[in-house]
């Protein structure tokens, strides 16, 4: 089982959980009772991936208690604006349909709309009136954390940002250490595209592991969050068993040497303008 990794706020998230990005919203309920019985207790959603409601269907039909399950939502980047944000708040309290939600980001910060700081507040009149226990951003760059944690004084919980072992993003680490915001690594196997590669095929075949548990495990050992995404049950139950081995140094070493500054898959923070 996943341990917990203690927020800067007290509270504590599974290590590793499931996230829900393009899974369709007819099978999201589905998806997570597999992940829950599985084992997972955190699930990673958006109201951009239009499938809280099945998220929250699962949540509530689990015969899990509801305190033992951790629920991450986000806020979309259309919703900036005070008025906005609470209503998108709403909006996803009524679809997941839970009392209070445990973890809530603001999905990008989408510079050029300037709103980013005015979100955060509202994040912070949202949990200070114990409608969420956490508070966190994603897709943030070390210039938009300064900024909200100049402008409030809070620091976010945690930032999910894109990272995985060829986009490794070594460079913001220290700032997130310094600051105790824990990353949670979004896209974790490269959004599938690294299960071909022929250097963590290797890695994995000497621990009789597969690709994408190899790259699960190596997430947990550098102290990262992960929430791989999967629609097949076999393979959400095998991103979990990832706790009987444990790469070596070199392994880790190895690993290290395949970062790559153009390693990205998904879009860039700092010049990311879509709105939804
Ligand atoms: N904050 C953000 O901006 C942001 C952006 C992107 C993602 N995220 C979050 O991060 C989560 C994970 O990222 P992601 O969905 O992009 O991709 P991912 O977890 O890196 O990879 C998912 C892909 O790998 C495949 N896969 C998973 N396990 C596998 C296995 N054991 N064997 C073979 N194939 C496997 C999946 O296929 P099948 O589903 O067909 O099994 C899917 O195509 C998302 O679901 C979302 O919660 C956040």
């Amino acid at each position: 089982m996943p341990e917990e990794i203690r927020l800067n706020d007290g509270s504590a998230i599974a290590q590793l959980g499931l996230g829900v990005w393009q899974v369709d919203p007819s099978i999201t309920a589905q998806v997570v009772s597999w992940g829950i019985e599985a084992g997972y207790r955190s699930i990673d959603t958006a109201e951009g991936y239009g499938n809280e409601e099945g998220v929250g269907q699962a949540i509530r039909g689990a015969g899990v208690p509801r305190n033992e399950l951790f629920v991450t939502s986000k806020l979309r980047n259309g919703a900036h604006q005070r008025d906005n944000a609470l209503r998108a708040f709403d909006e996803t309290m009524s679809k997941l349909d839970i009392e209070q939600l445990d973890l809530f980001l603001i999905h990008w910060p989408i510079p050029s709309q300037n709103k980013y700081v005015e979100a955060w507040k509202t994040l912070i009149e949202l949990r200070d009136a114990g409608r969420i226990k956490s508070i966190g951003v994603s897709n943030f760059n070390q210039e938009h954390l300064e900024r909200i944690i100049g402008e409030t004084g809070v620091t976010p919980a945690v930032n999910q940002i894109e990272l995985h072992p060829r986009f490794q993003q070594r460079d913001k680490r220290e700032f997130h250490i310094k600051h105790n915001i824990r990353i949670e690594s979004w896209s974790p196997l490269g959004s599938g595209r690294l299960l071909k590669d022929p250097t963590i095929e290797s890695i994995a075949s000497k621990h009789g592991k597969s690709v994408a548990q190899t790259i699960i495990r190596w997430h947990l050992q550098e102290g990262l969050i992960v929430i791989p995404k999967s629609v097949h049950k076999e393979r959400i139950v095998s991103n979990l068993d990832v706790f009987d081995f444990e790469l070596d140094a070199e392994d880790l070493d190895t690993i290290k040497g395949i970062d790559s500054p153009d390693g990205r898959t998904g879009s860039d923070p700092a010049t990311t303008t879509f709105l939804f």
